[in-house]
Formats: structure tokens, sequence, C-alpha cells
């Protein structure tokens, strides 16, 4: 938004700053009262058989002839007058319109550009995109607890879990996980991208678009997702749990899976 209002700003003074250049060359752009108008007097009948004649007498130079006069005498050429110069009278109405008609296009494309670009940066201040500190080690052991197995943390659309390195003893999660016991889950369903919401009786992950089911740790358990859910690396740094949201790590196949968790009670999307 700051960088549209500045580009917008921008833009804005381009333009008067053009206007006052056109204003400052061009006296055309300003009718009688405020700066005279100077008009040439239009070539007359006269003036144009003159230059008629010139031109003439310069073809006839050039091919070393004569002129005949009325007479029927003849007599040498006489060289032609230099063209008179045009006069440089600054840029035309037409030039201010066009420079105006660019300058706003390029504002305006520029603004746009601007937003896109803001859009789409990653945030890097503690928004979804960035590298999340989420809390102390401890403070997020008590929230999952106290969330029935999950931590919800929006700003990241991240799901925190309790990770035990026992229950998966082919490593599968080791390189996200960096040793925490902790594991970090996007929400975005991999089926169609829905939210995918915690089941408070089932203790699973459910979607309500098409019904897919992810257990606590986020595998693949039923429906028409083709995998797990996807997930973040996460560390612990000096105490303090940090999700990297930057980079989205693909989650297991529908095979993949190694935590075995049924289902602890009825389920929210289904039966
Ligand atoms: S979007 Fe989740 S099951 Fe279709």
């Amino acid at each position: 938004m700051t960088t549209t209002l500045a580009l917008f700003a921008t833009t804005v003074g381009l333009l008067a700053v053009a206007f006052w250049w056109i204003r400052r060359n061009n006296l055309a752009v300003y009718p009688a009262g405020r700066a005279p108008i100077q008009r040439r007097p239009l070539p007359t009948g006269c003036d144009l058989g003159a230059r008629l004649m010139a031109a003439t007498a310069t073809e006839a130079a050039g091919t070393g002839g004569t002129m005949t006069r009325g007479d029927g005498t003849s007599a040498p050429p006489k060289p032609m007058a230099p063209k008179r110069q045009k006069r440089h009278e600054g840029p035309t109405r037409r030039d201010f319109f066009r420079l105006g008609l660019l300058v706003a296009g390029g504002g305006l494309f520029a603004s746009f550009a601007g937003a896109s670009l803001g859009f789409l940066w990653p945030s890097l201040r503690g928004g979804f995109g960035a590298q999340l500190d989420i809390g102390g080690e401890g403070e997020v052991a008590d929230a999952i607890a106290a969330g029935g197995g999950r931590f919800e943390y929006p700003a990241g659309r991240a799901y925190v879990v309790a990770y035990d390195p026992a229950l998966d003893p082919q490593g599968i999660y080791a390189d996200i996980t960096n040793g925490a016991p902790f594991m970090a889950l996007y929400q975005r369903c991999v089926h169609l991208g829905c939210r995918v919401p915690w089941c408070e009786s089932s203790e699973w992950f459910e979607c309500p678009c098409h019904g897919s089911r992810y257990n606590r740790w986020g595998e693949y358990e039923f429906g028409p997702a083709p995998r797990g859910l996807d997930r973040f690396k996460i560390n612990v740094v000096d105490g303090k749990v940090v999700v990297d949201t930057s980079t989205i790590v693909t989650g297991p196949s529908r095979q993949g899976g190694t935590l075995q968790q049924p289902p602890a009670g009825p389920h929210c999307n289904g039966s």
C-alpha cells in the first residue's frame, strides 16, 4: 500500500513537472491573454510565384540550362535564395498530450508492478514465508498439550505437533525436525487446497471439502488426497522453536506414513 501511494505521488509529480515544462516552452498551449500567440502570415500568390520561379531557376542551373524571358531572350539562371529555416516553436499541444499519456501510463504500470511485487514478495517480518519464532520449547510443548495434540499457529498457516523419533525408526522426518521434538504441518489440504481443521473427537486432521483425513502427523489415512500433508522444517535455536515457512516440504506418499494412530473417536467429516 505504501509503495503504491509513493508511486502514485511520483506519477503526479512527474506530470506536474511535464506540465510546467510545456507551459514554459510552448505558447500554443495557452490562449491569448496569458501569453501572446505568434502567427506567421500566410504566403500570398506573389510569394508562391516567386518561390516557383526560384525553384525553376535552380533546376535550370543544375542542368546547365538558361531561362527564357517573355520576349524570347534567354538569361542565366539566378541563384536560388536560401531556404528559410523553420522556426522552432517548442513542443506542440500534441507533444504535450503524448508526453502526459506516456508519463501517466508509465506511472500506472509502475504502481501496478510495485503493488504486485509487494503482494508476492515473501514476508520477512513474521508472516507466512518467513522464519517464524513461535515461542520457547516449553511453551510450545504446553500449547500442544492444551490443544489436545496440536498447536495452531495461524500466522504461519501451520500446525505444530509433538514428534517422537522413537516412533519414526526409518527417520523419514529427521531432516525436517532437525532433532526437535516437534513437527510443523502445512494446513493446506494437498487435494485441492482447503484449510484442514483439527477434529477433536478423532484427533486427526479432517478436510471438510472432500473428506480427506490425515493422522496427527499429517499422514494420509483416507479420501482423495494424493499424499500426506505438506510440512515445514523446524529448528530449536537457543531454546526458541523456529518454523521455516519459506520452503514447503512435500508430504509423505500414501504408503509412506509411519505413525500408527487409530482415530480416538468419531470422525468430523463423515462416518
Ligand atoms: S480439498 Fe481436502 S479433500 Fe479435497
